[in-house]
């Protein structure tokens, strides 16, 4: 598969060096407004053409798939022109913003006959390997307690020479921390309770106080799985600690992977494993492959394509829902969305 990647930051940076671990596809053409970073990706790779816009990308090369890693505020109206010129789409996250529009870009991409796949990596990372192999078959008995802790002392930056501080910036990034990398606790907390929440609680801690600017730099997500369990997801760009841990418990046994290092304790006994990756990649490439592979998979099968895009729809839904809750002071929201898709 021929593959454009659009923006070349620094998700767009570690696509280029992921694409060269799998065979299924190859980076044929780069586009990015910046003359710099246009230049970087001619320099990491001679022969790549590169593009300021997807209309000239459009005209000069053909393609059959972009990856799109830009800043959220493009993604809807980028996914929208691949879609409607006839490429496959994967779009890092959050592939949308309003449930609304994710609902019309999974009409769009049915209607032409393209799979819209959401770059929800965390999904093919070791971590989601021991949470899911814990999880499966019951193995934790049930209902479900999980609780996801994820602590920064501040946002990720961008690559120098465009915007680094565009996470800060709500025009860019459309919101914050939720929307940022509360979306991977979203999607993986619905992928380990096997559905979507039934509501979804949330009180959220805002930049200079103002809850009407939208931007959120710590969240308490409470999310209600019914008679599955519950879980409690807690966001920070403002610790003075950085570390990650996800816990999930049940009344047979539990799973907590902290920063790396997995405990899964059952009626088997106590299991442990060094999670550790190689290196701090933020863009976590090793994970690329499998995410990669799925993608590729499906598109060659032509088949199984409701399940990334009923994704896209739940994922947008849980973080909407979320946003809505914390601005009507932590009141319980229930997603919108499912039906509505499933209806459509
Ligand atoms: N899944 C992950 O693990 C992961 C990790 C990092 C970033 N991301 C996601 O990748 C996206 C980009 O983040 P980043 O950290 O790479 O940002 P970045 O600031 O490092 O890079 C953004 C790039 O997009 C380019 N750009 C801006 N407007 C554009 C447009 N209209 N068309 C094409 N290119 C445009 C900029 O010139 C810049 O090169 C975000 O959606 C972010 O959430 C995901």
């Amino acid at each position: 598969m021929r593959i454009a990647v659009i923006g070349f930051g620094t998700a767009g940076e570690g696509r280029l060096h992921a694409y060269r671990t799998v065979t299924a596809g190859r980076v044929v053409a780069v586009l990015d407004p910046s003359p710099e970073r246009r230049a970087r990706a001619r320099q990491l790779d001679p022969g790549l053409a590169t593009y300021p816009t997807l209309a000239e990308l459009l005209a000069a090369q053909p393609v059959d798939a972009v990856d799109i890693c830009t800043p959220p505020n493009h993604h809807v109206e980028l996914e929208r022109e691949a879609l409607a010129a006839g490429l496959h789409v994967i779009c890092e996250k959050p592939v949308a913003v309003r449930t609304d529009e994710a609902l019309d870009l999974i009409d769009l991409a049915r209607d032409r006959g393209l799979l819209l796949y959401p770059a929800h990596n965390y999904g093919f990372s070791p971590m989601m390997r021991v949470l899911t192999g814990a999880v499966a078959g019951g193995r934790l008995g049930g209902p479900l307690r999980a609780r996801f802790r994820i602590a920064r002392d501040s946002h990720a930056r961008g690559v120098p020479g465009w915007q680094p501080d565009w996470r800060r910036d709500i025009s860019v990034a459309r919101g914050g921390i939720m929307l940022d990398h509360g979306t991977h606790c979203a999607y993986m907390a619905t992928q380990l309770f096997g559905e979507a929440p039934r509501t979804v609680s949330c009180v959220a801690q805002w930049a200079d106080g103002d809850a009407t600017a939208g931007m959120d730099v710590a969240a308490r997500l409470d999310l209600e799985f019914g008679d599955a369990g519950t879980c409690e997801i807690d966001l920070s760009w403002v610790s003075d600690t950085r570390s990650n841990r996800y816990l999930v418990s049940g009344p047979d046994g539990a799973a907590d992977v902290h920063d790396g290092m997995a405990e899964v304790r059952t009626a088997d006994g106590l299991e442990r494993t060094d999670l550790a990756p190689p290196n701090r990649d933020q863009t976590h490439q090793e994970w690329f492959p499998g995410m990669f592979a799925d993608f590729a998979g499906l598109v060659a099968a032509g088949t199984g394509w409701d399940r990334p895009m009923r994704e896209v729809v739940t994922t947008t839904a849980l973080i909407e829902a979320a946003y809505r809750s914390a601005t009507r002071g932590g009141e319980p929201v229930v997603p919108a969305g499912l039906s509505a898709a499933e209806a459509r």
